[in-house]
């Protein structure tokens, strides 16, 4: 089977969308540090694209949440790096690539609350609703919603590949 990336979400449309996020982020962070803890590794692309648009100063923190393996389908969550300091007091968004099950975010909602941090909101550049299985947090600023695909580009991968792809597209498998 050969693979095959059908754009979804062209570079120009990702651009766009990150500069009105950016901007709600600005105003509800207004005046304040903000803290980017990023999820990796799906986030990463996403948190420094959408850090260089925010006029505020920002911090990042970096934690691995995997709930995927080398395939398509949802698995268990493993935590493989923590924040390297705790986020008590901070003013903090969670940057995460999709919001699949959405277990990886109740998870993570849940663990950095208990560190009690000043603000906590969620920023994901993608939604899948029709995948939810926990829904006990909310998105505060959602790029795209898109339907039940499996989709690369942008941070997103497939077993490590096509995280740099400037759009968002469907994955698919052709005869060879
Ligand atoms: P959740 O815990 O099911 O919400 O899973 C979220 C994680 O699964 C994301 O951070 C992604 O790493 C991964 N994921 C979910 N859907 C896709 C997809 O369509 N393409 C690539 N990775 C995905
Ligand atoms: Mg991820």
């Amino acid at each position: 089977m050969n693979e095959k990336v059908e754009i979804l979400i062209p570079a120009e449309a990702i651009e766009n969308r990150l500069r009105e996020m950016a901007d709600e982020i600005m105003r509800d962070y207004a005046d304040k540090t903000i803290t980017f803890v990023c999820v990796l590794k799906g986030g990463a692309v996403f948190a420094m694209d959408l850090a260089r648009k925010i006029s505020l100063p920002v911090e990042f923190e970096f934690l691995d949440v995997a709930s995927y393996g080398n395939d398509t389908t949802g698995g268990t969550i493993k935590f493989n790096k923590d924040v390297g300091s705790p986020v008590t007091g901070k003013n903090v968004v969670i940057i995460e690539d999709i919001i699949d099950s959405g277990k990886t975010l109740s998870f993570l909602y849940k663990y950095l609350s208990a560190q009690d941090p000043a603000m906590l909101r969620i920023c994901a550049l993608l939604d899948k609703p029709d995948r939810r299985v926990a829904s006990d947090f909310k998105a505060d600023y959602t790029g795209f919603v898109i339907p039940d695909k499996f989709v690369v580009g942008f941070g997103l991968d497939y077993a490590q590949r096509y995280r740099n792809l400037p759009y968002v597209g469907v994955l698919e498998f052709v005869e060879a």
